[in-house]
């Protein structure tokens, strides 16, 4: 045994199990913020309207700031993901999401609030993939699955505190106090990710072993860590891993997939149910608006349960069974709304609840969790956040793109046909996860990268 796994076992590594979730909790504050901050803005822009006095166009520009920045915040971080490491990635985030929050809080007009919204968007764009990869590079292989997915649950968790925050400060007309209370999230996430090591897997690709082989004692306990330190060092290809190198034979089949299946979880319509849930209830026939408000809300609470339903089931099911079970789960639901806008009526009220149940809680158990694992999962380690950052970009634009189109379809397409279309959809995803996407529960990061270096085909990395 060297020195430094006896200085790492002397040091106390008895519980690495609780160590790797204390780190996933923290990094997983991120996620709370990307739903937090996508969430909070559906309540506020109802009192924002009235203080600026917006036109719909402001209205517009405003609630879409977000997404735009987090376009381009995922595309323009990559490279610095995989040159500073994830942790300071993941630190950065914390101080622009701090710093937007308190921006939009004490906007004296609406140029200043578009701008902060801009950086927070910016925020969830780098967040939204960098926790994940950290998550995924610091966990066992038996549980990666279920820690990286604690960033979607804490996902679903922000956008239902948003619900939560937003009914709170209503009576009171409090917009500022809805973004200030964002910043609190992230300063408790800037001092848990300072207090913690950066990614084993980074610093030893960057010629930092001594340090990596520590953290890595620390996060698997007294074992011996040496075989797993040389399969990294010898499946990771060293180098700064240039942005061509995202186009070389090795990464752009994985690239193809990962970019995908960021198409795939948005165009099948998640977020139009996320952000229009109280639309789409007022056309199956409830006309109140308390009865919107209780809907929307237990949307989000279905969200958030389904997804704490798949947490022990994406290590033991696997990702493929649970992406292809998701999708047909969202597929019939889909189609069964579009069949309940056909008949119409009072059933047409009851069968858009129901159906509007089983699209939230199928997307939440595979579609929704298992896109930011194998994006964290599949690409190789030199180029691991750039690639990460491609997908999440794609992710972010076919968000924008879904949820700028959206009422203008219901008008052109009416709601029948519509969601028929997203159903769909649902139907090419299952074909493309079928034909593309590779199973990688358990199975060692390195092992995928050792498979596509041997140009094995997408569905076979990692198989053995
Ligand atoms: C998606 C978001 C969506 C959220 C809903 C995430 O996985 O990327 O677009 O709003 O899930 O839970």
């Amino acid at each position: 045994m060297d020195s430094i796994t006896q200085t790492a076992e002397a040091s106390g590594a008895k519980q690495p199990r609780r160590f790797v979730k204390i780190v996933a909790g923290t990094a997983a504050l991120a996620g709370l913020l990307f739903g937090f901050d996508t969430g909070v803005i559906s309540g506020a822009i109802l009192f924002i309207k009235g203080a600026f006095g917006l036109s719909p166009f402001a209205e517009e520009v405003l609630v879409s700031a977000a997404l735009v920045g987090a376009v381009c915040g995922s595309i323009l971080s990559g490279r610095f993901t995989d040159l500073l490491g994830r942790k300071r990635a993941i630190l950065i985030t914390a101080v622009i999401f701090t710093v937007g929050s308190i921006l939009c809080a004490v906007a004296g007009n609406i140029e200043v609030l578009i701008l902060g919204r801009l950086a927070v968007g910016v925020a969830i764009g780098v967040a939204s993939y960098t926790a994940p990869l950290y998550i995924g590079e610091m966990a066992p292989p038996k549980l990666r699955g279920a820690l990286v997915t604690l960033n979607q649950l804490a996902i679903t968790s922000g956008i239902l505190l948003a619900y939560v925050v937003d009914a709170a400060f209503a009576p009171s007309d409090g917009w500022r106090l809805m973004f200030a209370f964002g910043a609190l999230p992230a300063i408790v996430l800037g001092i848990g990710i300072a207090a913690l090591p950066e990614s084993p897997r980074w610093l030893l690709l960057h010629q930092r072993k001594d340090e990596g082989i520590k953290v890595l004692t620390r996060i698997r306990g007294s074992q011996n860590v040496m075989p797993e330190v040389n399969d990294i060092l010898e499946h990771a290809e060293p180098g700064s891993g240039k942005l061509a190198d995202l186009f070389s034979p090795i990464v752009l089949p994985v690239l193809f997939c990962g970019v995908a299946l960021a198409v795939i979880q948005q165009i099948t319509g998640i977020n139009t149910v996320i952000y229009y849930a109280p639309t789409i209830f007022q056309a199956a026939g409830f006309r109140s608006a308390e009865s919107s408000i209780i809907a929307t809300a237990g949307v989000g609470l279905v969200n958030v349960l389904m997804t704490v339903v798949s947490i022990p089931l994406i290590d033991r099911v696997g990702r493929r069974p649970l992406l292809l079970i998701s999708l047909t789960g969202m597929g019939v639901s889909l189609a069964a709304l579009g069949l309940g806008f056909a008949i119409g009526g009072e059933t047409s009220k009851w069968i858009g609840v129901l159906s509007l149940a089983v699209y939230i809680g199928s997307f939440a158990i595979g579609l929704g969790p298992v896109f930011w694992l194998l994006i964290s999962e599949i690409f190789p380690l030199n180029v691991r956040g750039q690639a990460a950052s491609v997908a999440t970009m794609a992710n972010w634009l076919s968000n924008f793109v879904v949820s700028l189109t959206f009422l203008s379809l219901l008008n052109a397409l009416g709601s029948v046909r519509t969601f028929i279309l997203y159903a769909v959809l649902c139907a090419v995803g299952i074909w493309f996860c079928l034909r593309f996407v590779p199973e990688t529960k358990g199975v060692p990061l390195e092992w995928i990268e050792r498979d596509l270096r041997a140009r094995r085909p997408l569905r076979k990395l990692g198989a053995g």
